[in-house]
């Protein structure tokens, strides 16, 4: 039988479940990642499993998003991640060193591994042919626990990349280009498998862009294979060990397939507020920029820094704009100090900011009012860049650097074409920074783990009763995102491993009253439209609801990992049969459910006064069980009584 690299990925990993689109598969996961955002209630939820250490081959925990130590809740949570990770068998990442996904791209990721991290962005890793995912970090701690990863098994769609990019396009463009052909619901329940004679001329930094923001498409993860240029980034790194060549078998069949000519794609943006509204930059030429923000685990690579200190060498930046720029690890810190690549940049006026995602997560680095900011991000919704009223364009770096100089988009036609880009490639060798990281100690049981204020352990759930009256505590329209439903900025994700007091932000810049209205009817029904809970893999946005009595979600559709948090934290996402029933719920309307009649992919009718309308459900048997019993850790630790 012939194979594809992702089914020949799974297949190796297989617990249990058959490859076959829409069937509920179980695999073996390698490795973990996870961030301090939503590591600490990952491990929270690890402690309440009751093991010794962690059972996969390889768990890192990151500090990389709540950097800044201003009061005493993030320091709290570091020194907890710390004794955690020393406790349980963990390497920790110590804030400072970089963003998780640049660094395990650098340090630890394989090609022909499985890994799951609670950070949507985990799939980075597919650029050196791992199959990586975003999860819950509920799911993550389970995998450190040793369980399986459920998924759908989604649709493989064969990318065939034809050509090679000219002049200016970079590996953002690509996946830019790819968001305006799919938008960003195009690849729910879908992988993206890269292939064809376009694959050589891309570096596993320029695939890991592109995997990084296939998350944007929705996607389960995008995978590429490993080849000469996965040796040679290995081999960069120190690690040609953790080479293996791999690839799909020839004549691999495919579910959907796709041609891409990269000789077609021209510089682009994102424009606000979705990185699928994608133009290009030609068209924006004269938009005045006042801020020019280049770095997160999309674009901070060597490479990426590197092309912007050739096009900022000996020159000025526009004196009305403001550049920042943060590499993406001390590994990349270190090149550019190398290689005398800093200085270009510092002199041209930019700011360095530390290796973390500073900017990317409204940790610094915010816009002006009404200001409008060029960023290599991966997202600009409304709001996450810390500026409410702020407008974020979503570019490569070289078009960055570009509109840093000019303070302005310029078209990509007038860029000097005296940069020769092609220059730029990865070193031989680069310097290890290994020795940066904390590896446990050998007297693991004797470490004491640290806990300050900042962290409160987790109240556990009740099961879901059989009958429900729930008042409807919001309507909310299409492509809410998990910034709407859970803002971010340093002061709320502070509070990310102390549900009480993170729970009094849900719907805060929304619905003022949401949290007030929750707590006086103690329970409720939110009403979403389409693709609900997209963006950040957030899981508070799902576990503090569910804190505040949300015990359904009933909306036209759902983004794939809000979905598996809301079924993890024991709450029932249900879909309209009819959408247009949406317009028939009002705000305080009493919803009476009978959940004597919930059964998998079966209609049921929920009665509002005097008439009914016909909702459905996607669940799984597995996902209908755990909702049932209260969520996904009341599952386990039932099962393993
Ligand atoms: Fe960090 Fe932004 Fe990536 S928050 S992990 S740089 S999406």
């Amino acid at each position: 039988m012939t194979l594809n690299l992702t089914k020949k990925i799974i297949q190796k990993h297989l617990v249990s479940g058959k490859l076959i689109p829409g069937e509920e598969i179980e695999i073996k996961i390698d490795q973990t990642l996870t961030q301090d955002a939503t590591g600490t209630m990952a491990y929270l939820q690890f402690e309440s499993i009751g093991l010794d250490k962690v059972q996969t081959d390889l768990s890192v925990s990151y500090v990389d998003h709540n950097t800044i130590q201003m009061g005493f809740r993030n320091p709290d949570d570091h020194q907890y991640l710390r004794t955690v990770a020393a406790k349980y068998g963990l390497i920790f990442s110590p804030p400072g060193t970089g963003i998780c996904h640049q660094l395990h791209l650098e340090n630890f990721a394989k090609p022909g591994s499985t890994l799951i991290g609670s950070d949507s962005h985990t799939p980075t890793a597919g650029g050196i042919g791992a199959l990586a995912m975003g999860a819950g970090g509920l799911s993550v701690a389970l995998a450190m626990a040793g369980e399986p990863y459920t998924i759908t098994m989604p649709k493989i769609v064969r990318v065939y990349l034809t050509g090679k990019l000219k002049g200016f396009a970079s590996a953002k463009d690509i996946i830019l280009f790819l968001l305006k052909k799919f938008t960003v619901k195009g690849g729910v329940g879908k992988i993206f498998e890269y292939t064809g004679p376009g694959l050589k001329s891309l570096s596993v930094p320029e695939r890991a862009t592109i995997t990084n923001m296939g998350a944007e498409l929705g996607l389960t993860t995008s995978i590429f294979p490993s080849d000469e240029n996965t040796r040679r980034f290995l081999k960069a790194m120190g690690r040609e060990d953790d080479f293996i060549e791999l690839g799909p078998d020839p004549n691999a069949e495919y579910d959907e397939e796709v041609e891409i000519d990269l000789s077609s794609i021209e510089p682009l943006a994102a424009t606000p507020h979705m990185p699928d509204k994608v133009k290009p930059i030609r068209e924006l030429a004269g938009l005045k920029v006042d801020q020019v923000a280049i770095g997160s685990c999309t674009n901070s690579s060597y490479l990426d820094l590197k092309s912007v200190a050739l096009i900022l060498k000996n020159k000025k930046i526009n004196p009305e704009t403001d550049l920042l720029i943060a590499p993406g690890s001390k590994q990349v810190l270190k090149m550019l100090l190398d290689e005398n690549l800093l200085w270009p940049i510092l002199n041209a006026g930019g700011r360095l900011l530390e290796c973390a995602c500073g900017p990317c997560i409204g940790m610094g680095g915010s816009p002006p009012s009404k200001g409008i900011s060029v960023r290599t991000f991966n997202r600009n919704f409304e709001g996450r860049s810390g500026t409410q009223d702020a407008k974020i364009y979503l570019t490569s770096p070289i078009t960055a650097a570009f509109a840093a100089l000019e303070g302005k988009f310029t078209d990509p036609c007038t860029w000097e074409e005296k940069i020769n880009f092609k220059e730029i490639s990865l070193p031989l060798k680069t310097p290890s920074i290994k020795h940066l990281f904390i590896f446990p100690p050998e007297n693991q049981a004797e470490v004491r783990i640290r806990r300050g204020p900042n962290i409160v352990p987790l109240k556990s759930f009740s099961p879901l009763p059989e009958n429900l009256e729930l008042p409807v505590l919001i309507k909310v329209g299409d492509n809410i995102t998990t910034d709407h439903i859970l803002p971010a900025g340093p002061q709320i994700t502070a509070l990310r491993s102390n549900i009480p007091a993170i729970s009094e932000y849900i719907y805060s810049r929304v619905d003022k009253e949401f949290v007030q209205r929750a707590k006086q009817h103690k329970q409720g029904i939110i009403i979403g439209g389409e693709n609900y809970g997209q963006g950040s893999s957030r899981e508070h946005a799902a576990l503090a609801p569910r804190y505040l009595g949300v015990r359904v979600v009933l909306a036209k559709s759902f983004a794939r990992i809000h979905r598996a948090n809301l079924i993890n934290f024991g709450i029932l996402p249900l879909i309209f049969v009819d959408p247009k029933d949406y317009d028939k719920i009002e705000l305080e309307q009493i919803l009476s459910l009978n959940l004597k009649q919930l059964s998998c992919g079966q209609k049921m009718c929920i009665q509002i006064k005097d008439f009914c309308i016909t909702v459905t459900n996607d669940l799984t048997t597995k996902e209908l069980n755990i909702i049932k019993e209260g969520g996904l850790l009341n599952f386990v630790r039932n099962k393993r009584k």
